[in-house]
Formats: C-alpha cells, sequence, structure tokens
C-alpha cells in the first residue's frame, strides 16, 4: 500500500465525479437495457403508425370515398353526407346569402334596462321580433334607409328559387358551419325566416331545395323586424353588450340581428359600419372560426341606399354566394392522435418503474450504504442521482419524439415542440421526484417493479376509460377535473389528451395544432396541467429528500424528523465534554467487570483524560439502547463498552449471535447513532465527526455489496475517488490493491464482478475496505462461506494490512481469530467478557483436557466410572448415544494415567474411538458465552 493519508475528504465535486464516472460505465455495461427501453417507444411509435395505416386503408375504401349511382356517374351529387366530404367538386353549389338572427327565445324585448322595445311576453310564444339598431350623422336620413331595408309583400317563385331569396330579406338562426358547400340553413331541422316589416296571416312559404337527388321542402316563415334609432355608436355598442350571453343565469339576454351606424352619409356618399354577430359557429371543440352571415346585411343596406337614390323601382340583387371548386381529397382520420393519448401515457410513465427499481437496487442491495461509509455524501448522490436519471429520461424522451416525428404521426409534427418540451421536461421532473418518493418506502427491487408496472398501465388505462369520460362531460364540475388531476398520471393523460385533440383538429381542418397562445382557450386544460405539475415538482422533491433522511431504510442513520434544526441547537449550546460527570455513572460496571475488561477500561480513561490521536480506535464506554417497541421493553445492545486499539492492531471480536457485535460496529461506521458514550476515531468523535473519519475508514462488509456489472478494477477506481485519489496516485492505488489481493494476474481485475466466486468477491470486498490506505478498518466475518485456499489467501492480504493500521474483526472461526487476531475480545450480551491475547485467554479459561470416547450405549456406564476414577471432578459436557465428553482439571490428571486407563478399559469392553485434547480457543468462547449467559439470566 502506498501513500500517505493526508488526503483531506473529498470535495464534493470530487465525489459527484467519482459517481457519475461509475454510474456512466454501469450504463455502457447496462447497454442492452437501455436499448430495450430506448426501443420501447420506437416499438409503440411504430405500432400506433401501422394502426394508423390501417385505418387509413379501410377509411380509402370505395364506401368512404364520393360515391357514385353507377360507373361513371359519380360526384357529389350522388354522396351520402358521409361521402360528400371527399368529392371534388368542380362547380360548387350556389346558395342564397342569409342574414344571422337570434334564436327566438334570446331576441331583445322590453325588460330592464332595456326601453323601446317589444314586449316580454311575445318570448313565451315564440313570436318576438328581430330587432335592428341605427344610428348616424343625420337621424331622417338614417330613418329613410332603414325603411328601405325590410321590403314585404314578396310572392315566391318556386321555378326560381335563388330569385326568390334574393327579393326578401331571408335569414336563419342556425350555426355556421366550417365552409359553405352546404349551407346548414338548409340541413338543419328548423326554419328559416324572411325578415319583413309585419307579418300577414298566411306569410308562410315552402320552396323547393334540391340537394343531390332529394328535393326538400323549406319553410321559410315569416318574423317582423323593427328598426329602432340610437342617437350613437356607442348607445348602440353598449346595447348590445349588456344583452349578450355568457353562461351567467341572471343575466338577461337581448340580442340584436344587426346594427347600422351610416355615419356621415349623404347623397353623395354612402358611408356605413355594419355590427354582427360572428360567435353564430358550430364549432364543437375545434376553436375554428366558422362563416360569418354577414353579406346579407350589407346588400341590404347598399339595396335601400339605391333606392334611396333611385327609387323602389331600383334593386341591386344578391342571387346567390358559392365557393370556389376544388379537388377531390382523401378520407383520412388521425386515428394516432387519438390512440395517443393512451399510448404514450404509457411510454412515458414506462420510465417511473425504471427509475424506481434503479433506486430501490441500491438500497436493496446495501450499495448506498457502502458508498456512504466510504466517503459519499447523501448532498452529490442526490444531485448525482438526478441529474442522471434526468439525463436518462431526456434522451429517452428526445428519442421517443424525434422517432414520432419521423415517421410522420401527427400528434408530434402538428404541435408546438416547445410546448410539447415544457410539457415533457416538467413531467420527467417530477416522475423522477416521484420515483425519489416512492423509493422510500420499498425495500425490494421486484416488489417495486411489479408495483411501478402496476401505477403504469392503471393510470393509463384509468385515464383513457374513467379520467376522459370526465373531462368530456361538460356537465362535470371542472374543480373536480382540477382535483383529478392532481394525480399526476392523470394530470399526464390530459396534457396529451389536450395535444391528441388539438392535432386532431389541425388534421382535419388543415391548421396549426396547439400553440402558445392557445393555451388560454376556455376549454384547454394544458395551463393548468402545467401549473399543477411544476407546483407538485416543487413540493414533492424536498419532500422526498426529507423522508429520505428521516425514515427511509437503507439509506444509513434515520435522522431525527427535526434534523435540520440540530446545527441551530448545536450552536446555542455548545457540547462540554464532562469526563468526571460519565465516570462516575460507569463506576456500576466497573465493579462488575473482570479484571482483564476493567484494566482496558481504565486504560480507556487514561487516554480520555490526555486525549491524543496515538490510538487509532477509542471507545469510551459506549452503549447503545434501542427503545422498547410494541409492549417489549428496551433492548440494551451495547451496555457500556471501552477499548483503546492502537494502529497496527487487529482486535477479533468473538460472540454469539446476537450478542450486539454488529450494533457496535454500526455505531463505529456511523450506521447507527450511540445512545451513550462516544467512539474516537484517529482522534475524531463519531457523534460529530463521522464525515472526516469516513475518509480514513474501510468497510468490508459481511455480504460482499457489489455491482454486478462493474468489473474489480472499477470498483475500485471508484471507492479510490470517494477517498480522494486522483491522476497516477488513484491508478496506482488501485493497482497496488488488485495485487494485494491477488486479482491482478490474468485480468481478473477487469472482469466483472458478477463473474466473480465467492472468494474472489470477498478478496475485493477486503480489496475495497483497504483502499485508500484507512486507518481504520472493520471486517464482518470476512472468510464467511470461503473455501479454505481462498481463505488462506484473504488471510495473508489481511496480515499483510495489518500494518500501520487497526483493524476490528467479527468472525465465528477461532481458527481465523487465532491467526489474524493480536488481540481477542468475547463479546456477549453487550457487554466483553473477557479480552487479550488468544493465548493468555487459553491459559486463562482453559486449565482443562476435555476427554472423549465412544462405546456402545450399554458401556456408558463403564466409561463414566473410569473418567471419574481418573478425575473425580470430571464434568460431563456432551453425550450423544455412546459418544460422552467430558472436561478434566489439568491439576488432577497426568496423560500418561489417561493412556494407561483407556488400555486397560480396553480389554474389558469395546471402544470405538477415544480421544484427549487441550482446550482450544473454542471451548474457551463456549464457556464464556455459557457463563456470561448463565450470570445474566441468574441477575
Ligand atoms: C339629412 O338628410 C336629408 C335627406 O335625407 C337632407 O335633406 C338633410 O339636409 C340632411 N341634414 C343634414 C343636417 O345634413
Ligand atoms: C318565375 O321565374 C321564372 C324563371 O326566372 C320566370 O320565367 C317566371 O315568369 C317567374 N314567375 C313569376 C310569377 O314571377
Ligand atoms: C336622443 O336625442 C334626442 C334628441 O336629440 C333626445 O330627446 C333623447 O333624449 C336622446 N336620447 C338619449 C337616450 O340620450
Ligand atoms: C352572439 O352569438 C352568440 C351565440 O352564438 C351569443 O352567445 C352572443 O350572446 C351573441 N352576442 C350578442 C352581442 O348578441
Ligand atoms: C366614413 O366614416 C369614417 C368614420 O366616421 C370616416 O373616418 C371616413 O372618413 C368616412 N369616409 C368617407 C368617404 O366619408
Ligand atoms: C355541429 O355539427 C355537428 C357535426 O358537424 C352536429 O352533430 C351538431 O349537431 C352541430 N351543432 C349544432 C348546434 O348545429
Amino acid at each position: 500500500m502506498t501513500g500517505s493519508s493526508s488526503l483531506g475528504p473529498a470535495s464534493f465535486s470530487t465525489q459527484a465525479n467519482a459517481l457519475m464516472r461509475k454510474n456512466l460505465t454501469f450504463q455502457k455495461r447496462n447497454l442492452r437495457t437501455n436499448c430495450c427501453l430506448v426501443a420501447f417507444p420506437l416499438i409503440l411509435c411504430i405500432l400506433v403508425f401501422a394502426i394508423q395505416v390501417l385505418v387509413n386503408a379501410q377509411l380509402d375504401k370505395p364506401k368512404n370515398k364520393c360515391g357514385c349511382i353507377s360507373k361513371g356517374v359519380c360526384g357529389i351529387e350522388y354522396s351520402t353526407l358521409d361521402q360528400v366530404g371527399t368529392c371534388p367538386i368542380p362547380s360548387p353549389p350556389e346558395w342564397p346569402a342569409l342574414m344571422q338572427l337570434p334564436r327566438p327565445e334570446y331576441r331583445a324585448v322590453n325588460i330592464e334596462p332595456f326601453t323601446d322595445l317589444p314586449d316580454e311576453s311575445c318570448r313565451r310564444t315564440g313570436s318576438c321580433p328581430v330587432t335592428i339598431l341605427v344610428t348616424g350623422g343625420n337621424r331622417s336620413l338614417g330613418e329613410s334607409l332603414v325603411g328601405n331595408l325590410l321590403t314585404s309583400g314578396f310572392s315566391p317563385n318556386s321555378s326560381d328559387v335563388l330569385n326568390t331569396f334574393a327579393n326578401i330579406l331571408p335569414g336563419s338562426d342556425t350555426d355556421t358551419e366550417l365552409n359553405n358547400f352546404l349551407e346548414s340553413a338548409f340541413f338543419s331541422n328548423r326554419y328559416m325566416y324572411s325578415v319583413q316589416p309585419r307579418c300577414t296571416t298566411n306569410s308562410t312559404f315552402y320552396v323547393p331545395i334540391k340537394i343531390a337527388s332529394i328535393t326538400l321542402q323549406q319553410e321559410v316563415r315569416c318574423v317582423q323586424g323593427i328598426q329602432l334609432w340610437r342617437n350613437s355608436s356607442s348607445a348602440v355598442n353598449d346595447e348590445m353588450y349588456k344583452g349578450f350571453r355568457d353562461g351567467n343565469p341572471d343575466r338577461k339576454i337581448n340580442e340584436i340581428a344587426a346594427a347600422y351606424d351610416f355615419l356621415n352619409s349623404n347623397e353623395n356618399n354612402f358611408n356605413v359600419s355594419i355590427w354582427y354577430n360572428s360567435t353564430y359557429k358550430n364549432d364543437t371543440g375545434s376553436g375554428a372560426l366558422g362563416l360569418a352571415r354577414a353579406p346579407r346585411s350589407l346588400n341590404a343596406a347598399s339595396n335601400a341606399y339605391l333606392q334611396l337614390l333611385r327609387g323602389a323601382g331600383v334593386k341591386m340583387l344578391f342571387d346567390y354566394v358559392k365557393e370556389m371548386p376544388k379537388a377531390g381529397t382523401k378520407f383520412t382520420f388521425d386515428f394516432s392522435s387519438l390512440l395517443g393519448a393512451l399510448f404514450f401515457t404509457w411510454v412515458i410513465l414506462q420510465l417511473f418503474p425504471v427509475i424506481l427499481s434503479s433506486l430501490v437496487y441500491e438500497k436493496q442491495q446495501n450499495l448506498r450504504i457502502m458508498m456512504k461509509m466510504h466517503g459519499l455524501g447523501d448532498a452529490p448522490y442526490w444531485m448525482i442521482s438526478y441529474t442522471y436519471f434526468l439525463c436518462l429520461s431526456l434522451v429517452y424522451m428526445l428519442c421517443f419524439v424525434l422517432f414520432g416525428s419521423i415517421i410522420g404521426l401527427k400528434f408530434f409534427r402538428l404541435n408546438d415542440y416547445t410546448i410539447q418540451f415544457v410539457f415533457y421536461f416538467i413531467y420527467i421532473n417530477l416522475q423522477i421526484s416521484l420515483a425519489f418518493l416512492a423509493a422510500t418506502v420499498f425495500s425490494n427491487v421486484k416488489t417495486a417493479t411489479v408495483i411501478g408496472h402496476i401505477c403504469v398501465f392503471g393510470s393509463g388505462l384509468m385515464g383513457a376509460y374513467l379520467f376522459q369520460f370526465f373531462i368530456e362531460d361538460e356537465s362535470f364540475s371542472r374543480g373536480w377535473v382540477v382535483v383529478m388531476e392532481c394525480f399526476p398520471g392523470f394530470a399526464l393523460y390530459r396534457g396529451l389528451y389536450e395535444l391528441s385533440q388539438y392535432s386532431l383538429t389541425a388534421d382535419s381542418l388543415g391548421i396549426d395544432g396547439m400553440r402558445w397562445k392557445n393555451l388560454s382557450d376556455s376549454d384547454n386544460g394544458m395551463r393548468v396541467v402545467l401549473l399543477i405539475m411544476f407546483i407538485e415538482w416543487l413540493i414533492v422533491l424536498p419532500v422526498a429528500f426529507y423522508v429520505d433522511q428521516v425514515i427511509s431504510v437503507g439509506s444509513g442513520v434515520k435522522k431525527h424528523p427535526l434534523f435540520f434544526l440540530q446545527n441551530i441547537r448545536k450552536k446555542r449550546m455548545p457540547s462540554f465534554r464532562k469526563p468526571s460527570l460519565q465516570r462516575q455513572g460507569s463506576k456500576v460496571f466497573v465493579e462488575m467487570d473482570k479484571p482483564d475488561v476493567a484494566q482496558e477500561r481504565e486504560k480507556v480513561e487514561q487516554l480520555m483524560l490526555e486525549p491524543t490521536s496515538s490510538h487509532a480506535i477509542v471507545c469510551d464506554n459506549l452503549k447503545k439502547v434501542y427503545p422498547g417497541r410494541d409492549g417489549n421493553p428496551e433492548k440494551l445492545a451495547v451496555r457500556g463498552l471501552s477499548l483503546a486499539l492502537p494502529p497496527g492492531e487487529c482486535f477479533g471480536m468473538l460472540g454469539p449471535n446476537g450478542a450486539g457485535k454488529t450494533s457496535f460496529i454500526s455505531m463505529m461506521i456511523g450506521l447507527t447513532t450511540p445512545t451513550s458514550g462516544s467512539g474516537f476515531v484517529q482522534g475524531l468523535d463519531i457523534r460529530t465527526d463521522m464525515d472526516r473519519i469516513y475518509t480514513s475508514m474501510g468497510v468490508c462488509p459481511q455480504h460482499d455489496l457489489l455491482w454486478e456489472t462493474l468489473t474489480g478494477r472499477e470498483h475500485l477506481l471508484f471507492y479510490g475517488r470517494l477517498k480522494n485519489f486522483k491522476g497516477a496516485a488513484l491508478m496506482q492505488a488501485v493497482e497496488d490493491s488488485l495485487r494485494s489481493v491477488n486479482l491482478f494476474h490474468g485480468g481478473v481485475g477487469d472482469k466483472k464482478a458478477g463473474k466473480y466466486s465467492g472468494g474472489m468477491k470477498r478478496r475485493l470486498s477486503v480489496a475495497i475496505s483497504l483502499i485508500g490506505d484507512p486507518k481504520v478498518v472493520y471486517m464482518d466475518e470476512p472468510s464467511t462461506g470461503l473455501d479454505p485456499a481462498s481463505r488462506n489467501n484473504l488471510w495473508n492480504v489481511v496480515k499483510r494490512a495489518k500494518q500501520g493500521r487497526a483493524i476490528i474483526l467479527t468472525t465465528h472461526s477461532m481458527e481465523e481469530a487465532e491467526v489474524l487476531c493480536d488481540r481477542l475480545g468475547i463479546f456477549v450480551d453487550g457487554s466483553l467478557q473477557c479480552i487479550g491475547n488468544p493465548k493468555e485467554l487459553k491459559g486463562r479459561y482453559g486449565g482443562s483436557y476435555v476427554f472423549t470416547m465412544t462405546t456402545s450405549s450399554s458401556q456408558e456406564e463403564e466409561v463414566l466410572n473410569l473418567v471419574h476414577r481418573l478425575s473425580p471432578s470430571a464434568n460431563k459436557i456432551y453425550h450423544i448415544s455412546g459418544t460422552q465428553k467430558f472436561e478434566m482439571p489439568k491439576q488432577e490428571v497426568r496423560i500418561t494415567d489417561v493412556f494407561a486407563a483407556v488400555e486397560k478399559a480396553k480389554s474389558k469392553f469395546t471402544i470405538y474411538a477415544w480421544g484427549l485434547a487441550d482446550t482450544t480457543l473454542e471451548d474457551v468462547f463456549i464457556k464464556v458465552a455459557r457463563g456470561a449467559q448463565a450470570f445474566n439470566t441468574l441477575s
């Protein structure tokens, strides 16, 4: 091992850099998964495209095309209404120009604040007259002009329909369509009107209207038109404004048919401005303007002026309007946009389980703790993970939009790309934050993935079959829709739905899709959705961070719910170390302690009085108490542990399962905080300086915490960077490290860790714990599950690593403890029972031989007698069907006596096997553990 550890803690950017590089390498290895991920939108886009092509092919069938009676006789006349749209129209039909009239129930009547209008009673019979307002510079001129506006007593000519309409003032209260190939007035079930000064009883007439091959009898009723003079154009304006419909039920609706302002007109100069209502249109969802029925109003005025000048005999007739001819079109329908909302919701949501499972994976595999213990702070972890997922999502969305655009889906092409970008960008940010939040709840990748996918498909389906229903149901409260949109899946669905609606109408009408200005459209939910998602993002991200710090499992120390206040509290009350007080508190234990443990405690107390960093690890009366839960009493996991380790010492910690070894190590590596007492690593307090301790600490956890797809070298590079190694020093350190654990030769270091054998993984874990020349290393059962050869290999590594650093090692293997450790401590029920080097312990607790003998079960009695003759105070410690084990005090027996006695016994009965052994460390361990447990149950 090279290098001095004078390198300080790695800076934020160094940590970020290390994590970023590791993540990128990890991604490079995951190429196949990534390709699949990116292929998902491609596949769905292609699927949608294929469906679109299929639908278009179906629609383009003859039955949807412009109709034909028989071969050769085709055209608009021979088509059904469904087919008409695709017909070539070489000579468009002629339609009489109509004036727009208000519906009978809305026509202006005499209600406050309106005066001089017809009586309200007409509304009940539906016979209200239509009102025309007039103003201008010269009242007498104006009034005589409008007198000519309306004509009466015209008899229809059924053989010349257009002429009939040209001679009256025809009007309709139907909504206009988007084009004039078919005038909607003739296709509704409403009758038409002729506006006359007064109506006679039999003024209704029928005119034949020939459409294609059928002839309709259109009913034309008379409606009275009244003209009222107003003093100024502002008065006219005001009156109209007061009467319009705005959906408010309290408002009095009084609609005016039209208004004329003759301005400065006189006999030499005709100057008129006309008010007309262009909002009578059939705009089911499209937002596009219908045709305005304005020309007839103008013609009426011009005709009146002409008649004023030249007399009633002269007429200016307005026969008809017609559209320009057009070529035949294909019947297409942008099906992709219709399907889009559901499919694309799935595509975008698909990222959620991906991010979630990736986050949970690092937690489940404890990789997050591992990184933390080697010095990776929470802030760089969050920043890099977030940025990383953001990049991933951006690339994914980019591919998605690109594929979609390239294969020509209208959904992408017609809507403004900047709106799409903003929408997707806000959403993916929200989604990542949500994944972070959700990740705090899960601790298992499989559960997380399954639940993530259920969310994806559930949200999509619920959106398409439930939520969309509410969006489209006008009677459903908009407020509740907004409430539902607070669920991010629905917000996404709504946004995509709006985009698809806009592209759908844009495609059918040949206009632009959604543009920024459309955000203010009354029924466009996009603006609200953007707002909701943005606000949610601002809320969810900090909440996720907070929850991760406070309740999350697997990210290390759970912080206090008010952890962010702790810094403030600390500043206010500087914490003094009060050795004298603590000493008094620990007196009780001192008396109970065994002499060797007491001696260690005294050594620690001495060290605490004159703090030096001559010892690598000093634990001062460390205690850990887990609070009682569900009625259980509180658990004392560690009861006042004092220990001092100089550099270069390997301390072995033995103890039965559940003795508190892991609690102790967890405190020392900063996973949990001690309840009382403290630990010092290189003179730094584990309660306050953990971040600095991490830089000089190495941990080899019980289970290998490795990324399957990264190579050994990449692992070491990552952890080396976290330990603030850079450039050539980093390379050298990694090289040395690989060499030291025998992973260098044959390019083993460049193989993926997933392909390593158990022993290689273990050695890599040890190498990770040793990289960066840590002064303190914790190894939790480093050789568990290794074959003897690998184990020896590993022991050599640890032995070499002992120089200059303190190692705390837990193990269940006595052999390992004997080989590696300079000192041993047996830890039972939260406290050290004895401490010393292996030889001392054996001497102290041994003091007896273990005599084993196997006979047939009938001869057990004989064996018992034999043993008692040899050693009266022998103690049976083990007995199972003929095999018995006895403990004989060394001072009572001589080995030669034993041999002689056994030889003699052999002649009396059959002995299958026998043996005599000195105490092993194992015996010491069992004895100490049993003794302590017995003591504890007594007390
Ligand atoms: C108003 O118009 C009438 C004709 O209709 C004309 O005789 C009269 O002089 C005009 N008045 C003014 C003030 O121009
Ligand atoms: C009706 O119109 C036709 C064709 O324009 C014309 O020949 C005929 O005289 C008209 N009949 C009446 C009663 O005006
Ligand atoms: C309109 O003008 C006439 C005469 O100039 C006047 O008598 C009448 O009060 C005015 N009406 C309004 C509403 O101002
Ligand atoms: C114009 O027509 C629309 C209905 O299409 C109606 O809601 C509105 O009130 C009308 N405006 C006025 C000023 O009459
Ligand atoms: C028509 O009236 C407008 C508004 O009063 C005026 O600006 C314009 O000059 C007039 N045109 C003529 C030809 O008098
Ligand atoms: C608007 O047009 C659609 C079909 O184009 C039709 O179903 C609907 O009834 C029309 N609405 C009105 C108010 O005319």
